[in-house]
């Protein structure tokens, strides 16, 4: 544990940051840092705030604030700042009621997110895994007209489930770029000029019926939980392509793998798991199923986008001030 000088506003940051960041927090605050650099236990957080006094929690999307933990703060913390623009992982309500700021980082991460999405609907339609452990296996035997034959995402159907910021980032490169038709689903109709016209379906049925390619960009509610299921798998078109960038819970892993394992889902593209790191062993033995280790954000720009968001939105709440990216 390090400590800057005593005047600063104290910091507890659950996770190191990228260097340039660190270096602003340490400019700005007194901070202490989960020195193991792994998701903190909960108790261990409560306690480390409570040592540290701190005024503000820099936190992650693995770090689960329920209503509990949330209880258990000491009364020092003001700010609750995730390092995430999914915020399934905080009791608002409960946070609300304690009088604790909370800020997230939407907007500054759409793009990385699409682009990601962009990647594992080329890869699962490419079967890009496969071709990689060809080649990584020096199996590789030459050029063959019938090796690895994928499906073309150009001009394909798109199913969006959720047309927030990150899945109209989603629609804008499906359409403008690979000339797909897109469609989706959301809790309510965009406007014309958000749609871009794609289409809306009031319908789930409908909507599956449409999604040859299919991607999961709606926040992690009760509502979405284990939204692709057995019955939905079953209402999409043979041998369509699914992407998950939202969260695992929207997802029935033991649903999707026997589809993939049927062959009745080509491919899925999968950067969010139940429960990760520790995801459905099962995955890693079906070929068809191209998987990242959570990689959303993971550009260094974004992530300097976020941590600059999530320190005005500090300074901000610290001042008296609200802050655009305050959830409650
Ligand atoms: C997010 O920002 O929600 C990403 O999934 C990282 O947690």
């Amino acid at each position: 544990m390090i400590e800057r000088s005593p005047a600063l506003p104290r910091l507890l940051l659950t996770r190191r940051l990228p260097d340039p960041l660190m270096r602003q927090l340490e400019a700005a605050f007194a901070v202490w840092t989960n020195a193991d650099d792994r998701t903190l236990p909960t108790a261990d957080l409560i306690a480390a705030a409570a040592r540290h006094a701190a005024e503000v929690l820099i936190v992650m999307a693995m770090d689960r604030l329920d209503a509990a933990v949330i209880a258990a703060l000491p009364d020092s913390v003001r700010i609750i700042a995730t390092y995430s623009v999914g915020h399934d992982h905080i009791d608002l309500a409960a946070a609300r009621a304690r009088g604790i700021a909370v800020l997230s980082t939407p907007d500054v991460l759409s793009d990385a997110v699409a682009d990601m999405a962009m990647l594992l609907l080329l890869g699962a339609a490419r079967r890009a895994r496969e071709g990689a452990a060809l080649i990584d296996a020096r199996a590789w035997t030459g050029w063959s007209p019938t090796q690895l034959i994928g499906r073309d995402v150009t001009g394909g159907r798109l199913g969006i489930l959720g047309m927030g910021r990150i899945g109209r980032a989603i629609a804008r490169r499906a359409r403008h770029g690979f000339g797909m038709a897109v469609h989706y689903r959301n809790r309510s109709r965009l406007p014309p000029d958000l749609e871009d016209r794609a289409v809306f379906h009031e319908d789930m049925r409908s909507f599956l019926a449409i999604s040859d390619f299919l991607v999961l960009a709606a926040p992690a509610t009760t509502e979405t939980r284990r939204v692709l299921n057995a019955d939905a798998i079953a209402a999409l078109p043979d041998g369509a392509v699914v992407v998950n960038v939202a969260r695992g819970s929207l997802v029935d892993d033991a649903a999707l793998i026997a589809a993939l394992r049927s062959g009745r889902i080509a491919a899925a593209g999968l950067d969010v798991f139940d429960n990760e790191p520790a995801l459905a062993p099962d995955y890693l033995a079906i070929p068809t199923a191209f998987l990242q280790p959570h990689q959303g954000s993971s550009t260094i720009e974004t992530r300097m986008r976020m941590g600059a968001l999530l320190l005005d939105g500090i300074a901000a709440v610290l001042a008296g001030r609200d802050a655009p990216n305050r959830l409650a």
